[in-house]
């Protein structure tokens, strides 16, 4: 699995996972990548908005298809390879906030959203800070921002994240966890989370990833730790290390 071609750049787009949403629907090969300077109305999880100066973040989104059993780790996969990308472009070792946030010394530098349907297709959308400076980031973020600074550009950020999405994709899942669990910002930490999982709200210490990417939670009276899936949950940060 190769991305990156074809390409196809826009100057100014609502959001970049709703063209490639649309030449998905229009049969567009996987592989197919679309990239903007702007976003009019980008997405990121949980319904929320993603927004950045234009040319300042690199604003991609991937076509996978078709969606196989075999991308089941796909949204612990995406962000080992944004990792990788970031590093490349001269930043700080980085870490992952499960299931997809990319963090850079403790900020957040890169979010992924993935947006699918199986078996047929899934958009891999990325959002990573490269020179957004630190007063131009939304005032109501959840998590503190960062960028990825020097003079990283969106093209050599374009390039290195097809290659890294190349290499990881398509990894085996015993890569894909090892790779996350080097890299997991959460481990040892008290979070707490709603919206999923049961009880859907709690907090507990986390623990990890199991072997279908789940989070694990271990909470206060139970004996085994509770498993969170990716889909719906919202994490905060209880304490800071
Ligand atoms: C998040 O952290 O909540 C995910 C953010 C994902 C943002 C990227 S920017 C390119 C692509 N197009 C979108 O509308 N969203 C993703």
């Amino acid at each position: 699995m190769s991305f990156g071609a074809p390409h196809l750049h826009l100057r100014l787009t609502d959001s970049t996972n709703d063209r490639a949403r649309e030449l998905a629907e229009a049969g567009a090969p996987s592989g197919t990548v679309v990239t903007a300077d702007e976003q009019e109305a980008g997405r990121g999880r949980h319904g929320r908005r993603w927004s950045a100066p234009p040319r300042s973040a690199l604003l991609y989104s991937a076509l996978l298809r078709p969606l196989e059993r075999t991308h089941r780790l796909l949204p612990l996969a995406v962000p080992l390879a944004v990792c990788e990308t970031v590093e490349e472009l001269g930043a700080a070792p980085c870490q992952v906030k499960w299931p997809n946030d990319v963090w850079l010394e403790e900020r957040k530098v890169a979010g992924v959203l993935i947006e699918a349907r199986p078996p047929d297709w899934a958009v891999i959308g990325v959002g990573i800070n490269l020179t957004v400076g630190d007063d131009e980031f939304p005032a109501e973020l959840r998590w503190p921002a960062a960028s990825v600074g020097g003079d990283a550009g969106t093209d050599s950020a374009r390039r290195a994240l097809d290659a890294a999405l190349s290499r990881w994709v398509d990894a085996p899942a015993p890569d894909v966890l090892a790779g996350f669990r080097r890299r997991d910002a959460l481990f040892g930490r008290e979070i707490g989370w709603e919206g999923g999982g049961e009880p859907r709200s709690g907090a507990g210490l986390a623990e990890g990833v199991d072997e279908d990417g789940n989070l694990l939670v271990r909470v206060a009276d139970l004996e085994e730790p509770i498993a969170l899936g990716a889909g719906e949950v919202s994490l905060r940060l209880d304490t800071k290390v």
